[in-house]
């Protein structure tokens, strides 16, 4: 399917309006591969959207978007402890979560009822619960946009690191993601309740299985974070921000009350939601932009916003975390 002068309204989550040039929906990894050998990209030109839950588009867009909407799941290979399955790009992700707990194959239960398609997981290793996907990540099957050749990226290729990979950085916009590889765990699986509040949510809940899990990470979710059908939102706009010990210890004098964790590098990760909070901005709005009341780090779409409101609201907490805390936020959605 080709569109031209296409409203991209319904296809990001912060349900900002813009229009992109030309839209092409596409329906099978070889579809992707002929257009792409067809057309002859000029990667600056061409954009590949995914579920549209981490992109913020701040005016229309003159290129052409690629959208894959292919959405098998495959078994390819069992072993008496593992399976490794494959998702393609188009896949809802929460989809693969259910398809996974439904067959008893541990490992994606903490990534429950997050919004987004498979193939974007990889790019900014989506992680919630204490998990991230570039644990069970074996192979991301792509397209080259500059070439239409076929390449597969190995775990250790992909250069994960905390919401971030390969495909943010030196390859960015340069690959179509077709599919992608996780490694589950058959039963009996070990379970991952290390963060926070999972734990005490499962406590009355009797035996601790996959399901529970996904039940409790979703209601945490629904109780925190708002419903992008409702209230548009890209989950967390900024990424935790990291630190050195010497900025920490200088910060822990002055607000004693600061939450972080230890990264294992004798860094501190420190929650931008509570830097947010503790400059004042939650619940706060600027326009028709606005920042969660329940949760800082999530800027909104309070009704009818431009995607500029929305940058323009960031920037300016951008500007007074780091003029109260000297730390610079690093924006985790990807601004168009
Ligand atoms: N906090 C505040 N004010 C708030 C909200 C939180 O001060 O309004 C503080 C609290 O101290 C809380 C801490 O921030 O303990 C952490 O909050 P939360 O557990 O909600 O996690 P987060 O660090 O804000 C990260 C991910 C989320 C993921 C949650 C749970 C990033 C950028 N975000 O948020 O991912 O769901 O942990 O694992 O790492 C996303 O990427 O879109 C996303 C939602």
């Amino acid at each position: 399917m080709i569109r031209y002068n296409y409203s991209l309204r319904k296809y990001n989550t912060f349900g900002v309006t813009a229009r992109t040039r030309r839209f092409i929906n596409l329906t099978s990894a070889e579809e992707a591969k002929a257009l792409i050998i067809k057309e002859n990209f000029d990667t600056n030109n061409c954009l590949v959207l995914s579920g549209g839950s981490n992109i913020l588009f701040t005016k229309d867009y003159c290129g052409t978007v690629i959208k894959p909407s292919f959405d098998n799941i495959t078994i390819e290979e069992k072993s008496s402890d593992n399976v490794i399955i494959s998702a393609e790009a188009g896949l809802e992700w929460d989809r693969l979560v259910e398809w996974s707990v439904e067959n008893d194959l541990g490992g994606l239960e903490n990534l429950s009822f997050i919004p987004g398609k498979v193939g974007a997981a990889p790019i900014q290793n989506i992680g919630a619960y204490g998990a991230e996907v570039s644990s069970l990540i074996t192979r991301v099957h792509t397209l080259s946009l500059e070439n239409s050749e076929s390449r597969i990226f190995y775990n250790e290729e992909c250069m994960f690191g905390y919401r971030d990979s390969i495909f943010k950085n030196e390859l960015k916009g340069k690959y179509l993601i077709t599919r992608v590889e996780f490694r589950l765990k058959k039963s009996p699986v070990t379970f991952n309740l290390s963060y926070g509040n999972l734990e005490p949510v499962l406590q009355d809940k009797g035996e601790i299985t996959l399901t529970s899990i996904r039940k409790a990470v979703i209601k945490i979710r629904k109780e925190k974070l708002p419903d992008p059908a409702v209230k548009g939102n890209a989950g967390s706009f900024f990424k935790n921000p990291v630190i050195d010990m010497h900025r920490y210890a200088d910060l822990k004098m002055r607000y004693h009350d600061m939450p972080s964790w230890q990264t294992g590098t004798g860094q501190y990760k420190i929650p931008a939601a509570w830097l947010i909070e503790k400059a004042g901005w939650k619940g706060k709005k600027a326009g028709r932009a606005g920042v969660h009341h329940k949760h800082a780090l999530i800027l909104v779409n309070l009704g009818n916003a431009e995607g500029s409101e929305i940058l323009e609201l960031s920037n300016l907490i951008i500007d007074s975390v780091r003029s109260m805390f000297g730390i610079t936020l690093v924006k985790e959605v990807n601004i168009i």
